[in-house]
């Protein structure tokens, strides 16, 4: 640390909604200062409490407004301890200079055993079996009743949940068809198919696609139609993705067998509100209130790799991984004095930042810059500690948003 630097024993980190203690552990093990509340805070307090901090972190129900942006004026970072970033005005954190950070994968795991947990409860119409002996009701049967071995599931996005849940099966017994849009490496003995003949061919059918125009109301009444009769459907991804009314006639008329759904196209915004879709009460048809990902192991994992990321990125300008910057890290090169600028994307900011440290008669040992729609990032190593004179001429640049030395 060179006497440039901003001691890390000053730096704030603001963390609501009761995050995982591992996150707060991680910045104490820095030397940062961690404040940690329990619950959201409405924006009026936030506004106030985010003026001294330099990192905000939040899970999903804290509402990162423009105001809470300007307010935030030390503000280095935010990290949503969670999957969705909707509660943060992206484009307004990213005009401010500031990369938002959140944990997309760090549920993997959760949603590929719950996945594996249902098809077997399929498969033994174990809910339905329970719900009677709950209600003191004796049904002992065997028909409709299958082992998974042997039988086959089809995959339907192969990416970080669906490949899990193809190993999972696997070595369950079971055979494993995928499809997705990009080419895949199959793991194992996972099988790439059409989706017409996935649909044909699988006893299961698990979606794991994300929402995008392309993945709205995919599994509708026609693809139904194509799934084998007999045939259970689990939707673990997002809610828009299967036409669930087209899906409840499916099961009504007994083409589908049962169905897992963990996703509406319209959720409750909390747990006090009620609950309706033309999926309740229909037989071996598992309701589940998005919990794909909600577990314990999930939270500590988010809490890892959100503060991770947030260390990575004060200590070294990285913001691999953020959600709404342009994705700049590059390796820290000893006796080197490294500067970090958020400018305007218009052109020719480069050629003024370069001639700024020539005349200073600094020389660059390392750049990297990359833009997007709005902004570019550049984070500069020079040879020279001359740092705090070209920031203040890089700082007075019309295009300037944000301009730091880090070491
Ligand atoms: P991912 O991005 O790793 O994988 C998605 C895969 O779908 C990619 O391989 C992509 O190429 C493929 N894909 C995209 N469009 C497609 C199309 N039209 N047809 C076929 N394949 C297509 O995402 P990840 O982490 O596996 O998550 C999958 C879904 O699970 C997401 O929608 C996510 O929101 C949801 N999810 C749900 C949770 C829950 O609590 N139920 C928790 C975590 C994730």
């Amino acid at each position: 640390m060179t006497a440039t630097s901003f001691p890390k024993t000053e730096i704030k980190i603001l963390l609501l909604e009761g995050i995982h203690p591992i996150a707060t552990e991680a910045f104490a093990a820095e030397g940062f200062q961690v404040e940690a509340v329990k619950g959201a805070l409405p924006e009026a307090e936030l506004v106030q409490r985010v003026a001294d901090a330099h990192i905000l972190g939040i899970r999903s129900k804290t509402q990162v407004t423009e105001a809470v942006l300007a307010a935030g004026r030390r503000l280095l970072s935010v990290g949503a301890f969670c999957i969705g970033t909707n509660q943060v005005r992206l484009r307004a954190a990213t005009q401010h200079g500031i990369p938002v950070f959140n944990a997309p994968f760090s549920n993997t795991r959760s949603v590929a055993e719950l996945i594996i947990a249902e098809i077997v409860m399929l498969s033994r119409h174990l809910g339905d079996r329970s719900r009677e002996v709950h209600e003191g009701r004796w049904r002992k049967v065997a028909v409709g009743s299958h082992e998974v071995r042997g039988h086959t599931l089809g995959i339907v996005g192969y990416g970080h949940i669906g490949s899990q849940v193809g190993v999972l099966a696997e070595a369950f017994g079971m055979r494993v068809l995928f499809y997705d849009v990009l080419a895949k490496l199959p793991m194992g003995n996972n099988r790439p198919a059409k989706l017409a003949e996935l649909l044909a061919q699988s006893d299961f059918v698990t979606l794991h696609v994300p929402e995008t125009p392309s993945t709205k109301n995919m599994i509708g009444a026609e693809e139904l139609a194509l799934m084998k009769p007999g045939a259970c459907l689990l939707n673990a991804s997002r809610g828009t993705v299967v036409v669930i009314d087209a899906l409840a006639d499916a099961i009504k008329r007994g083409h589908i067998n049962g169905a897992a759904v963990d996703v509406y196209p319209e959720e409750p915004e909390t747990n006090s509100d009620g609950f309706s879709s033309p999926l309740r009460n229909l037989p071996n048809v598992i309701v589940t209130p998005h919990i794909g990902g909600s577990t314990e192991e999930a939270q500590e994992a988010i809490g890892a790799e959100v503060s991770a990321s947030l260390i990575k990125f004060i200590n070294t300008g990285a913001t691999t991984a953020s959600v709404n910057f342009p994705q700049v890290e590059l390796p820290v090169t000893k006796g080197t004095h490294r500067l970090l600028n958020v400018h305007k994307n218009v052109p020719g900011v480069l050629r003024d930042i370069n001639k700024i440290v020539s005349d200073m008669s600094a020389n660059i040992r390392a750049q990297l810059l990359a833009t997007d729609q709005d902004i570019g990032y550049l984070i500069m190593d020079l040879d020279h500690d001359v740092s705090q004179d070209v920031r203040k001429a890089v700082a007075a640049l019309e295009t300037n948003i944000r301009t730091r030395i880090l070491f």
